[in-house]
């Protein structure tokens, strides 16, 4: 056996790597937000608006400000000055309601925080909070479901930049769909959806003179940071953001929500530090949602199905204020082969919170209303749904005119056929029967962005044999910290029990948010430079340091490799471990630092770099009781290398989880008459559950992607709950022949 293949088959890249993390989770000992104390610590409860749409013309807070252990109430007039943020350039300063809190006295949607309590303990400032009485100017709130586009300017500017809401365009979409021999033109709807990740929005907020520490729940800290400094009008290096271990978050805690300079404007004015956890009803008002989405797809196609014509017209509710960009035509340009079509949106203003990210933004949405289209079109013309889309699989990215960077769909669609075993599917509907019950079998496509964010990161190799890696990205639950240490040990030869990461701290090199399915991506090469850079410094010191046995060779003569320093001539094995080399030169460490540049956004790519996969579904169906139950989900994902398979097929069972409850479950509604979200609790809000879940079947297709980093992998975080409503519905209608386009699926849909 060659060194290279020793060092491959100890590389722990590509393996099912148990979290390196977990033993602290399981024992508590890691560290969540709301887990942190600190001498002196006062609690806040924030005030919400109980209507939304009016003015505030009253605030009484003397009850409140007279009960025991009360500090403060606040409000407008004794709150301090909180300032605007902006967005910088390479997706810094991002948030999505930009009004710092208490700014004016109206009120844009329920539960608009109009004061804070402030107490020596949570029951108290709860009891507080409680006591302080509103007076409104009331007036009625505008939470129509039914959505038609405002009058927008042709380029409307959102949270993310610019937009065109002609979003993309080729050929003659409306005169090649008049011209079709086959027509399909359906409008889906999704409903607002609200995140609910277990940990709920923490801060804990502190000054020390002018320096400014929030502990935060927090997707990202960097981004988090530069929104904040200038939020108190300071430079970023006085703003320092913790977050250790998250709870989970699904976009929520991608960006800053108005809680946080809440939570700091409170530690400043009482010069103690604050801590504010929302409850979970809060988490229905102020921290975003998935917008509703209303979305007309015209398909025009010849009767072998072959697709002419392409128009995804997708309108999407926002807050009165916001401009989060719900972007449902993200793969809408390129998933198909098309010479004709017409992606546009609009937007509709209604009295809720700001919109925000939820996994999958746009695109879920999105593919949930194209993929049905799909299905549809299948249905209608007699062809199997897979081969439809077979027919329409298109060479390059139609969109952009340039090539993929590497699209294997239809390998997904191969592997999935054969596992499910959807060459015995009988399409008529109600035909296929097992146990007593009907069957229904769907599927559908998916796809995800791909690409980098920035990133910088500092590995330093140390005298006891071990190594550490610190980049200021946060791990969500998704594996990150695993991640960091998997790359790490990859490039130094430290086992993983060895390694220790630093995450979740600005004070670190600054790293991407934990979103888009881009984190590991954007991590990898500069962990590997930063590896490199230690290393290099690590040559210098084997040929520089007295009594050394590399002493007088140049570091070009010498090698690394699995955390030895050897000459290369003599080959691996040879030589010294680097902590022998630095024990000797009588060095605790060194340390190098790297970097890479964001792909995502570049508007020079030379490839498109997307993700793909497919879902596979079958329901059961007892019509005597209205039953419905997904029974076996076949899911197949190419999404370049899988670095560590164990994390990876988690992160695609609980999306393919959360598209269970999209699907069949999760809506949240809005009560006409006040604004109010009305099932704004856990017992009332449903989410997929163990009992609701059936065996989810993951598959990898192993196609490095080299245009994404040097390993070749992209992201899994989201791609797997794309597609899967449409895999469902379709199931559904297969096995009940009804049509439902509008999410979630009901069993009053089915009683027809
Ligand atoms: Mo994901 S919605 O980018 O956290």
């Amino acid at each position: 056996m060659s060194a290279t293949q020793e060092i491959s088959t100890i590389s722990p890249i590509g393996r099912e790597t148990p979290r390196v993390d977990g033993p602290l989770k399981v024992s508590g000992q890691g560290q969540y937000t709301a887990d942190f104390h600190f001498a002196g610590m006062l609690y806040a409860v924030p005030i919400g608006a109980t209507i939304a749409h009016g003015r505030v013309i009253e605030l009484d807070t003397a009850a409140a400000e007279k009960m025991s252990g009360v500090r403060a109430i606040f409000h407008r007039e004794n709150i301090g000055k909180i300032f605007r943020s902006t967005a910088q350039p390479n997706f810094e300063g991002i948030c999505e309601e930009r009004r710092p809190p208490f700014e004016d006295d109206i009120v844009r949607y329920y539960g608009q925080y109009i004061a804070l309590a402030v107490a020596d303990t949570f029951e108290a400032a709860k009891a507080a909070a409680d006591a302080v009485r509103a007076t409104y100017a009331k007036e009625k709130p505008n939470v129509e479901t039914r959505l038609e586009a405002d009058d927008d300017p042709d380029l409307v500017v959102t949270s993310f930049g610019p937009r065109h809401r002609v979003d993309s365009q080729r050929g003659d979409a409306q005169a090649a769909f008049a011209r079709a021999q086959v027509n399909l033109d359906q409008t889906y709807v999704t409903p607002a959806e609200t995140h609910n990740p277990l940990e709920p929005h923490a801060t804990t907020a502190m000054w020390d003179a002018s320096t400014l520490t929030l502990y935060e729940s927090s997707q990202g800290v960097v981004n988090l940071r530069s929104v904040l400094a200038q939020m108190f009008g300071l430079p970023n290096e006085n703003v320092r953001v913790i977050t250790k271990f998250v709870g989970s978050g699904f976009g929520d805690k991608l960006f800053p929500w108005t809680h946080c300079p809440l939570a700091a404007a409170a530690a400043r004015q009482l010069g103690r530090p604050v801590r504010l956890v929302l409850s979970r009803k809060m988490m229905f008002h102020g921290v975003g949602h998935r917008p509703r989405t209303q979305q007309r797809v015209c398909l025009g196609a010849t009767p072998e199905g072959k697709l002419v014509s392409l128009q995804h017209n997708y309108i999407y509710q926002r807050s009165m204020l916001d401009a989060h960009h719900e972007d449902c035509g993200e793969a809408t340009p390129f998933h198909y082969s098309v010479p004709n079509l017409r992606v546009t949106f609009g937007r509709a203003k209604r009295n809720i919170g700001a919109g925000a990210d939820m996994r999958g933004p746009g695109a879920v949405p999105g593919m949930y209303a194209t993929e049905s289209a799909m299905n549809e079109l299948a249905h209608q013309l007699k062809i199997d749904p897979v081969k439809l889309r077979i027919i329409n699989e298109p060479k390059i990215d139609e969109g952009l005119g340039l090539p993929f960077s590497s699209r294997h769909l239809l390998e997904c669609f191969q592997l999935g056929v054969e596992k499910f075993g959807w060459s015995k599917r009988n399409p008529v509907v109600g035909s296929m029967k097992r146990d007593g019950v009907t069957l229904g079998w769907g599927m559908a496509g998916c796809a995800w962005l791909a690409g980098r964010f920035a990133a910088a990161a500092n590995v330093q190799l140390r005298d006891d044999g071990t190594t550490r890696v610190a980049c200021a990205t946060q791990d969500i639950g998704t594996g990150t910290y695993t991640i960091l240490a998997q790359l790490a040990s990859q490039k130094t030869g430290v086992p993983l029990e060895k390694v220790e990461v630093a995450l979740g701290d600005t004070s670190l090199p600054a790293g991407p948010i934990s979103g888009g399915s881009l984190a590991t991506a954007s991590t990898v090469p500069a962990v590997f430079a930063a590896a490199d850079s230690a290393i290099a410094s690590l040559m210098m010191v084997a040929a520089t340091t007295p009594g050394s046995q590399f002493l007088g060779r140049k570091p070009e003569d010498l090698a690394f490799e699995n955390g030895r320093v050897f000459v290369k001539t003599d080959g691996p094995g040879t030589g010294a471990h680097f902590a022998d080399l630095l024990r000797r030169a009588n060095l605790r460490l060194v340390t190098g630092s790297g970097d890479a540049q964001a792909t995502f956004g570049d508007p020079k790519a030379k490839f498109s770099t997307h993700s793909f996969g497919c879902h596979f579904v079958e329901v059961t169906w007892q019509p005597e009781i209205a039953r419905l139950r997904v029974s076996r989900v076949v899911t197949v994902i190419d999404a370049g290398r899988i670095l560590n398979p164990l994390a990876g097929r988690n992160q695609i069972q609980g999306a393919v989880v959360m598209g269970i409850g999209m699907a069949l479950l999760e809506h949240t509604s809005y009560d006409p008459q006040n604004g109010a979200p009305i099932n704004s609790s856990m017992a009332d809000y449903i989410v997929a559950v163990n009992a609701d879940v059936p065996p989810i079947d993951v598959h990898f297709l192993d196609f490095p992607d080299k245009e994404i980093n040097e390993l070749g992998a992209r992201g899994i975080g989201e791609i797997g709950l794309a597609g899967i409503a449409a895999a469902i519905t379709d199931a559904v209608h297969h096995a009940t022949g009804v049509r439902v386009r509008e999410l979630p699926v009901k069993i009053e849909d089915l009683l027809a």
